[in-house]
């Protein structure tokens, strides 16, 4: 399966941080945001991998990533999105590369503390349909909300004023090829964008959509709070894993 790391926009909700530089690059603890996208994608067993760039400082992804040897790949390819046409429009980059394949698709400001092997490996062996991940979360008016009955999801709405459950629908997702001509049939939403939520829902509407939960923290970076949060969340597992390995070499 082949991966794609969404990381266009202009991630104006972090002005003046973005002003001169993009969101991606930003750091969250050690490192710039865009490694732990690459990294989720890697963990999950992934090493074919499209970066879809946009806004500012576009060449500066290819200084800092080149072909990824940090990652252990042999190359990366790229992509640029002009404009801000919301996440599907973005996505839509990728049909070239996809290849009429399976993907999973990870947005450039999602961050997690382990990792969807099992979810990959899962829609690998049946690559039909769409495989969404949920988290429950204190806030789920800020993202993608699911409508949960009977074990199903029944409709995911976004950034409901009064949220149908506490779960947020996270930023990784698997598609099969019809993904691209689901695109093709949205329209912009109230914010001027083709939505992700829209293209999950044509998948709800076909019965053809999974959903998993997944264990370990979750946060995006895209706001002042929840940068603040990945950068105190990843600082955190730092410290764990650190505590583990000298504990171990006792
Ligand atoms: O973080 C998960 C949430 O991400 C989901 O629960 C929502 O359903 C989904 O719509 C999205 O919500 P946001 O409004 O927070 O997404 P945002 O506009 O911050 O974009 C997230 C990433 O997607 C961003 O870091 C880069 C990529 N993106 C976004 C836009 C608008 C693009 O590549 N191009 C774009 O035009």
């Amino acid at each position: 399966m082949k991966g794609v790391i969404l990381a266009g926009g202009t991630g104006s909700r972090l002005y003046p941080l973005t002003r001169v530089t993009n969101k991606h690059l930003l750091p969250v603890y050690d490192r710039p945001m865009i490694f732990y996208p690459i990294q989720t994608l890697v963990d999950a067993g992934i090493r074919d991998i499209l970066l879809v760039t946009g806004g500012h400082s576009a060449g500066d992804f290819l200084r800092l990533l080149g072909n990824g040897k940090d990652f252990g790949l042999k190359h990366i390819n790229y992509t640029y999105q002009e404009g801000e046409g919301g996440i599907a429009d973005a996505l839509r980059l990728a049909e070239y590369f996809a290849d009429r394949g399976p993907l999973c698709v990870v947005l450039g400001d999602n961050i997690i503390e382990g990792n969807v092997r099992s979810a990959c490996d899962r829609f690998r062996r049946n690559p039909s349909g769409a495989h969404i991940i949920l988290k429950e979360v204190p806030d789920p008016q800020r993202f993608g909300v699911p409508i949960l009955d009977g074990g199903k999801v029944i409709r995911i709405e976004e950034k409901p004023a009064v949220p149908p459950s506490p779960y947020a629908v996270i930023g990784i997702y698997f598609y099969d090829h019809t993904v691209f001509d689901r695109i093709r049939t949205l329209k912009p939403s109230a914010r001027g964008e083709l939505e992700i939520t829209d293209v999950n829902n044509s998948y709800i509407a076909e019965k053809t959509l999974s959903y998993s939960v997944l264990d370990g923290w979750w946060t995006d970076a895209g706001t002042f709070e929840s940068l603040l949060r990945a950068n105190c969340l990843v600082a955190q597992s730092a410290a764990r894993q650190e505590d583990r390995a000298s504990g171990s070499a006792h």
